[in-house]
């Protein structure tokens, strides 16, 4: 009788639901459930939102979205993507890092149930979709008022047909005095196809106009990499002892990696670096040095992992961290970089990316201190999937394994140069 009742019970409740408007019946199945709904609020829909950013191929913001032919492979649905994207350490989704076990429990769950619609309007996350920890939530704060602005002489056109490309414009600085730059501040105009910018600073002028420059050699023009911007990425504001000196005709290059998977047609960008730069120069000089190795060749369909020492020269002096950066191309597995003390003292970190991951280079703020007889240790891991050996260069094809550090005050040594480091470490294979 009891149970014959609860069954009653059941359909009564069940039949308004299966009865409902085609309107509920079409919102029902686009609804995901709360929990995959709010996994890909906090982290996936500031680049995978209704219209998607900073070269994401595609939304995820609706059941339908997931149930979808991928962009990349029409065969497979995109949960099926997603299910692999979110375990790929060497690619993986978010491009931050992989979530948490149990965000991932959620979405493997919920793939493997068969991905049911969710039933009802989800509570608010707070999160709202938007800003989830980078990518959305406006221009980074800094404390000080931009006055010396890099950007392109004409917008650059992305072709609709092109997927991927590189980028690059020069600007020239003409300063009658010498100035400090005291911080550097990512400015990105069309979001929908920007994936990374770097800021070199180099000794020759390059042309304003922004132009395909992948093949090109920003080595040759002596580039010092200055800073280095991927979705989420934050300004770097150097402390009030020290400014990044800039004289006289100061050549800048700003390198954009536009990424245009959906042939969007007619997309521009004008992105570049804002710069807060003073004539009231701080106490001190800052510099940047390139801690790694040089020299080194990834064999093709092989691997390469190796450990570098560079011992800070007798006479150099001591000198203190503002901030480093690890920094390798696309087949990197591996950085990480300490400095070891000569007498007593404790190993500096100076930022250890395992598995590395070239969609979130950013400049670690460190405090701390090196000097003359200290040894700065790097190793860098490569896997090289390609039929060609890939060696050391600037070029995006060519690989890199650096730890760039910037300091002050500068090395002034009269033997000393900026690839110093890189080109005297003694490397060995890691044991
Ligand atoms: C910072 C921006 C960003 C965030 C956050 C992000 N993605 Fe992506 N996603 C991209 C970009 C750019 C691509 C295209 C390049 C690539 O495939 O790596 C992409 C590609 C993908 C693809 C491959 C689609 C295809 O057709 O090949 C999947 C699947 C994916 N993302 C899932 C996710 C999931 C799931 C999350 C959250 C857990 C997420 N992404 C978070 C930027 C992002």
């Amino acid at each position: 009788m009891n149970s014959t009742l609860r069954l009653a019970a059941v359909l009564l409740l069940l039949v308004p639901a299966c009865g409902g408007t085609e309107t509920d019946l079409g919102s029902e199945s686009a609804a995901l459930p709360c929990d995959v709904e709010s996994v890909l609020a906090a982290s996936c829909r500031q680049c995978h939102g209704a219209s998607p950013k900073f070269g994401a191929p595609a939304p995820l913001v609706t059941r339908g979205d997931l149930l979808a032919p991928a962009v990349s492979d029409p065969s497979k649905r995109m949960i099926d993507l997603v299910t692999a994207r979110i375990h790929d350490e060497r690619r993986p989704m978010p491009p931050t890092g992989l979530l948490s076990e149990a965000e991932l429990a959620i979405l493997d769950g919920w793939a493997a149930a068969g991905t049911p619609a969710g039933s009802s309007k989800c509570e608010a996350t707070g999160e709202g979709g938007g800003g989830g920890g980078g990518g959305g939530g406006g221009p980074p704060k800094v404390h000080c008022t931009p006055d010396l602005t890099l950007e392109p002489a004409a917008p650059y056109v992305m072709p609709k047909d092109v997927a991927d490309e590189y980028v690059c414009y020069g600007v020239t600085a003409r300063l009658d005095q010498k100035r400090h730059v005291t911080a550097l501040v990512p400015r990105i105009d069309n979001s929908t196809i920007l994936h990374h910018a770097l800021l070199y600073k180099t000794e020759e002028a390059w042309p304003a106009e922004p132009a395909p420059c992948a093949g090109s050699d920003i080595a040759f023009l002596n580039g010092q990499l200055l800073a280095v911007w991927s979705p989420g990425g934050q300004a770097l504001e150097l402390p009030p002892e020290a400014g990044l000196p800039i004289e006289g005709d100061t050549h800048f290059v700003v390198q954009m990696h536009y990424s245009n998977l959906r042939s969007l047609d007619g997309q521009q960008d004008s992105s570049g670096y804002d710069l807060c730069t003073t004539e009231d120069l701080r106490p001190n000089d800052a510099a940047t040095v390139p801690f790694g190795a040089s020299r080194f060749e990834i064999p093709a369909h092989g691997a390469l992992d190796m450990t570098c020492d560079y011992k800070i020269p007798e006479g150099a002096g001591s000198f203190n961290v503002i901030a480093a950066m690890p920094h390798m191309h696309e087949l990197g597995t591996h950085i990480s970089s300490t400095i070891l003390p000569s007498g007593s003292g404790e190993p500096v970190d100076l930022g250890r990316v395992d598995p590395w991951n070239f969609d979130n280079q950013v400049w670690y703020t460190i405090d701390a201190t090196f000097k003359e007889g200290d040894t700065v240790r790097t190793r860098c891991a490569w896997e090289n999937p390609g039929s060609t050996d890939v060696i050391w260069g600037e070029r995006t094809n060519d690989e890199m394994c650096y730890s760039f550090v910037m300091y002050y005050p500068p090395i002034t040594l009269g033997s000393w140069s900026w690839p110093i480091p890189g080109l005297t470490s003694l490397c060995a294979p890691t044991p």
